[in-house]
């Protein structure tokens, strides 16, 4: 299937995580991966050439790590700009139909403290309703969210054992979903 990942992440050169993820399926076959801090460094995003990557592509992910609760402010951007009246809702607004939306995002926080008793109060798939509704607009099918949990970035700690693992085996698992 061919597909779009949007990566946002705007330190990409200390992610510790993301970058990983990154690296593990940019150059699959059929799939375009766009940095887009990189691709825009003074946040003005090129929506003719967004949208048409968008067209382009079967799937969309959304690949981020998770900041107060949403995306990095970049993948907001790119949401208010090339979501258009016209293109991807309202009249004529069709040009996302049928596709797919995969989140892909990272946490600080462990799963257990995403509950309604934990540090976190709700659960990621609450918090991720605004994505969700967004996908119900546009047309496209929402996906059950690839979530990886405490992957908190703490500087001067390097990642190792278990915590390293985890990365790499969720960096297997996403490359084999943008495999198939
Ligand atoms: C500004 C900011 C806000 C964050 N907000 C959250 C949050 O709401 N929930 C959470 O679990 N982690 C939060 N984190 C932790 C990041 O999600 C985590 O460090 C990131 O997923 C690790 O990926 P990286 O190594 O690629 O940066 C936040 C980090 C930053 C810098």
């Amino acid at each position: 299937m061919s597909t779009l990942v949007l990566l946002s992440h705007p330190h990409l050169d200390r992610s510790k995580t993301q970058v990983r993820l990154f690296d593990a399926v940019r150059g699959l076959p059929g799939v375009e991966a766009r940095h887009l801090e990189s691709l825009y460094p003074d946040g003005r995003i090129d929506v003719a050439s967004e949208q048409a990557a968008a067209e382009r592509a079967a799937r969309i992910v959304f690949q981020f790590p998770f900041f107060w609760y949403s995306t990095p402010p970049m993948l907001k951007a790119w949401q208010d700009e090339v979501l258009a009246f016209g293109w991807a809702y309202g009249p004529g607004g069709t040009h996302l139909h049928g596709k797919t939306l995969q989140v892909v995002l990272s946490t600080g926080g462990p799963q257990a403290t995403y509950q309604p008793d934990g540090y976190n109060r709700f659960e990621v798939s609450e918090l991720l309703r605004p994505l969700e509704a967004m996908a119900a607009l546009t047309g496209m099918k929402f996906a059950e969210p690839m979530v990886l949990w405490g992957v908190a970035n703490i500087p001067d700690f390097a990642v190792s054992g278990d915590k390293a693992l985890a990365i790499d085996e969720f960096a297997a698992a996403y490359r084999a979903l943008l495999a198939s």
